[in-house]
């Protein structure tokens, strides 16, 4: 069983983890990796992309996205989470590739004109790129198997404010755009990445594992499991990405509910995800708008990263 997919990141050290995990799963393809600004500007989550790959000795198509949000004025990238350089601050191999010509939005139309109804996108940073192609050419949407998105909360609150995920927050008309697009799509948010923790030590066992790209993921997750420590008193950090990449590959972990989604987009709620359960009775059809998805709401988060370390130390 060969799944395949690209995978739209904005590395980003849990980007990292997840980038590592979906290079290690013999049981998926990366047709290619496209990259937005989110946790660093585009160009810096470009080189990330393209080094990640690169120390895995692995050659992976990358398209540069994103530069900024679609309408609200970008915010500063969070470097005191990922690093000024995403990866944490460390000094960096350089990189010898480059992304290929074409854009993200036009790679992810481009591939799934050629292979209609195989390709999973799974989306871990904001969603420009996903709104751009549904902007070019609406009929992605039926061609893409299926969108999985690291964004959103609806139980747990947000990360960025009291009511708004990062992805979502930092570009909230593309959410809005992509969660109400009527594709098959699941939203893996906070309420199941906040529930998942990779150890220290168990983030030492994979790095030992991992060759090259081993010292690169362990400085760059020592440098966020700090921020982690220091804003929440964690011992370790949370994989949000690779959370996303687990459901794909686990969904038997996961609980799910199907209902509808909105996005707040303006106003200090902006980035809020709401969400109403399918069978809500509600006499305002406007809370019916953008076809059916599926949102998870619980997750058994020992096995999830049991499930990461099994792949990442085969
Ligand atoms: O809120 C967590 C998300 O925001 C993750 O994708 C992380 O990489 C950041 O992009
Ligand atoms: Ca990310």
């Amino acid at each position: 069983m060969s799944i395949p997919i690209i995978f739209d990141t904005d590395p980003g050290v849990d980007d990292a983890q997840a980038i590592a995990i979906i290079m290690a799963d013999p049981d998926i393809e990366v047709v290619g990796l496209t990259t937005t600004f989110g946790n660093v500007h585009v160009e810096t989550a470009t080189r990330n992309a393209l080094l990640l790959t690169e120390l895995a000795g692995q050659t992976i198509p990358v398209a540069q996205g994103a530069a900024a949000p679609l309408v609200k004025k970008p915010f500063p990238v969070p470097d005191w989470i990922h690093g000024a350089d995403g990866l944490g601050n460390q000094q960096l191999p350089s990189v010898t590739g480059h992304a290929v010509d074409t854009t993200a939005a036009e790679f992810i139309i481009e591939e799934t004109r050629k292979r209609p109804g195989e390709i999973t996108l799974v989306a871990v940073g904001p969603l420009g790129n996903l709104a751009t192609a549904l902007q070019l050419d609406p009929s992605v949407k039926d061609r893409v198997k299926r969108v999985v998105v690291m964004g959103g909360s609806i139980a747990k609150g947000g990360n960025v404010t009291p009511v708004a995920e990062a992805n979502i927050f930092s570009d909230p008309h593309a959410a809005a755009r992509v969660l109400t697009a009527g594709w098959s799509l699941t939203m893996v948010g906070l309420d199941v990445t906040l529930n998942t923790v990779i150890e220290p030590e168990r983030m030492q066992r994979i790095a030992a594992k991992q060759g090259e790209l081993g010292p690169v993921l362990q400085r760059s997750y020592d440098f966020y499991a700090e921020f982690y420590r220091n804003a929440i008193q964690l011992d370790g950090c949370c994989p949000h990405d690779s959370v996303a990449v687990t459901w794909l590959r686990h969904p038997e972990l996961f609980t799910t509910q199907r209902g509808y989604l909105s996005v707040v987009t303006e106003g200090p709620a902006e980035g809020q995800t709401i969400f109403a359960a399918e069978d809500r009775e509600t006499p305002d059809q406007r809370w019916q708008q953008g076809g059916l998805v599926d949102v998870c709401v619980d997750v058994d988060g020992r096995a999830a990263v049991d499930w990461m370390e099994s792949v990442l130390v085969r």
